[in-house]
């Protein structure tokens, strides 16, 4: 038996347990700031050189219901009080990370149609890196990857030379191209 025992209470445990959470929602190559493209985003506090990690998408692993359950309170909370819609991030085909939690930094990291950062999966978590370069200063973007077919829901204003006008996945302006047209047609 050892000659002395510590005593922790439970709030002593808790809050080592929310600090440890805490801790690994942060980076020291970036900070939260008010943003020019939407409510608060995340800027570099250093360079940052390409390929390189810069903080992880940190929430809870879900399984694909538990996710699709999640997704809708996300999105119909989001319509009633106009705030950000879904935190959750594809893992694998059978799990999902929900980010929606107040100690994952990146999940205020905002869309751009000219992204300096992607996302990798590395094991079973989700790494922010950097598509290239990024100087101390800039915010930090990733391509939000939404389907084309609820463009309407989620105008972009990014404020990029390429803004498409929407939050698109890149793989789909082409036909984000033929609906913006098609529609410009029916309204003449
Ligand atoms: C996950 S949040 C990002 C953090 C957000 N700026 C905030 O303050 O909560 C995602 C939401 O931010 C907004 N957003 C992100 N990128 C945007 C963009 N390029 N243009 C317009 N709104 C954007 C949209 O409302 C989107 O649903
Ligand atoms: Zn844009």
């Amino acid at each position: 038996m050892p000659a002395k025992t510590k005593v922790v209470s439970e709030e002593q445990v808790l809050h080592r347990k929310l600090l440890r959470l805490w801790q690994r929602g942060q980076s020291a190559k970036c900070e939260v700031r008010g943003s020019d493209i939407h409510g608060r985003g995340v800027y570099a506090t250093c360079f940052i050189p390409e390929a390189s990690p810069i903080i992880e998408y940190f929430g809870e692993r879900i399984d694909k219901r538990e996710s699709e359950r999640r997704a809708l309170r996300q999105h119909a909370k989001a319509q009633k009080t106009g705030g950000a819609a879904v935190y959750i991030f594809t893992l694998s085909k059978r799990h999902d990370i929900d980010g929606n939690f107040p100690w994952n930094t990146a999940r205020l990291i905002n869309h751009s149609c000219n992204p300096n950062c992607e996302a990798w999966i590395v094991g079973r978590k989700i790494i922010i890196h950097a598509l290239h370069d990024i100087q101390s200063g800039e915010e930090l973007t990733f391509d939000y990857g939404f389907d084309v077919d609820c463009y309407e829901d989620h105008p972009c204003l990014c404020g990029s030379a390429n803004c498409q006008g929407y939050i698109v996945s890149r793989q789909q302006w082409a036909e984000l191209e033929q609906r913006l047209k098609l529609a410009a047609r029916k309204r003449r």
